[in-house]
């Protein structure tokens, strides 16, 4: 087998066998291919796309690059959730407390934000004192003792497609279809899950800009889950506009402690209490998907999904009292405001500029390497179909030093979009694919 005769054949189209798949992998993990010859195949993929069966061949081979974390001594149902990435999604620190509450067990292995879009990690450590180092073996303990637990990538998982998503970030093929899918899905299966909730982001703070690519995204993540006996379900879900009013890490888990005492926004407790129900369901905790919704709004009602936040944080090092004591979590030095000299109503938020902003601003990182600060972020005043008045506050932005300032402010002027005739929200969740 030729590395070349492959990359030629995926040019032209053609469908690739389990095996030809698995000696590129290989070849790539051991050094034995080079980067520009995977660099080319990878760019193949990217114009001719790869069939399902493909897609699993591939998905088969990065899990086998690194090693299963074995969670079987750990009873209960193990479901995770994952979101492809926003600006403001906070919805894993409020679904899976909930889930977990109701008895589902969750492994959360979670990532960092890249670029414009926010990471479950980084809001998790704006908690002072909050550690997502554990060892396999703290993390199954966790898992036995509070039934939910939040970690980092281990290095053991999934190895072959770190080495691939840089090679990636670096010849402009992240964006496709069937290479996301292999990616998400190659660390989740390995991480041990009986059953995944997927929340696929469609809109201009998401990677998937149009909801045909959405959805095509979330099939083929479904069905390399049916193809290894594991249930996966995918909402799709609007990322045209932030999710809440909160993005930068400290200010989210602010607004992740007001959503978990039932006094957050609608569109996030919405699509929190919605994945958490199919966590719920998934779980087999209840028969049906409406008893899994009420269990859900009962968890969020009583308080339970609330205290079982508690319970990581403390759990994994940090300062719990955080919660119920802002000032106790980093605090940006100074705030601008942004407002309009114009009335109407409020008809588009761009989440992609408002996450550059809120990213240039140091809330975000443009490489893996950079460090953030996390006390600094935007909060949003106003929401899409929201009527405003002359001289409104649309945003405020939360700095500690005044460096790219006045460059995210004008990023964040340009997202908003005010119209003089009345504007219909859009629906939040577009489509359920199973
Ligand atoms: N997240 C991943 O883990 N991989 C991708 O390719 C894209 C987003």
């Amino acid at each position: 087998m030729r590395t070349v005769d492959l990359i030629h054949r995926k040019r032209e189209g053609e469908e690739l066998s389990a095996e030809e798949i698995q000696f590129l992998v290989d070849g790539y993990t051991r050094g034995e291919i080079p980067d520009y010859q995977i660099s080319a195949f990878l760019m193949a993929v990217f114009f001719s796309g790869m069939s399902d069966r493909e897609v699993g061949a591939l998905t088969e081979q990065l899990i086998g690059s690194g090693s299963l974390v074995d969670l079987s001594s750990v009873e209960g149902v193990k479901v995770d959730k994952h979101s492809t990435g926003g600006v403001g999604d906070k919805t894993s620190l409020i679904a899976s407390p909930i889930a977990a509450a109701a008895g589902v067990i969750v492994p959360s292995i979670a990532g960092r934000g890249l670029g414009h879009t926010g990471g479950t990690l980084d809001k998790l450590e704006s908690i002072p004192g909050f550690r997502t180092d554990h060892t396999i073996d703290e993390f199954k303990a966790q898992l036995s003792s509070i039934g939910i637990a939040f970690i980092g990538q281990t290095a053991e998982v999934a190895p072959a497609d770190s080495k691939l998503y840089a090679l990636r970030d670096a010849t402009a093929t992240v964006d496709s279809i069937p290479l996301i899918a292999s990616s998400i899905m190659s660390k989740k299966l390995a991480e041990g899950m009986d059953a995944l909730v997927l929340d696929v982001k469609v809109g201009s703070g998401a990677f998937m800009k149009k909801q045909v690519d959405a959805r095509r995204l979330a099939q083929m993540m479904v069905a390399i889950g049916r193809r290894v006996d594991k249930r996966v379900q995918a909402l799709i879900t609007d990322m045209s506009q932030p999710l809440g009013y909160a993005i930068g890490n400290a200010l989210e888990v602010m607004e992740v402690s007001q959503t978990l005492q039932n006094g957050g926004p609608a569109d996030l407790t919405r699509l929190s209490l919605e994945l958490a129900a199919r966590m719920i369901y998934l779980g087999k905790v209840t028969k049906t998907l409406d008893e899994a919704r009420e269990l859900a709004q009962a968890k969020l009602l009583d308080g339970s999904g609330y205290r079982k936040f508690h319970e990581v944080i403390a759990a994994q090092g940090g300062n719990p009292q955080v919660l119920d004591h802002f000032e106790l979590l980093p605090n940006a030095t100074a705030v601008h405001e942004i407002s309009t000299s114009r009335g109407g109503y409020i008809s588009a938020i761009d989440a992609e500029l408002i996450g550059q902003a809120s990213s240039m601003i140091g809330a975000g990182r443009n490489t893996k390497e950079d460090s953030i600060d996390p006390a600094v972020g935007v909060i949003l005043e106003v929401k899409v179909g929201q009527k405003i008045e002359p001289g409104s506050i649309l945003c405020r932005l939360y700095h500690t030093t005044e460096e790219n300032l006045e460059e995210a402010a004008e990023l964040v002027e340009d997202a908003f979009r005010i119209s003089q005739q009345a504007v219909e929200e859009r629906d939040l969740i577009l489509e359920v694919v199973s």
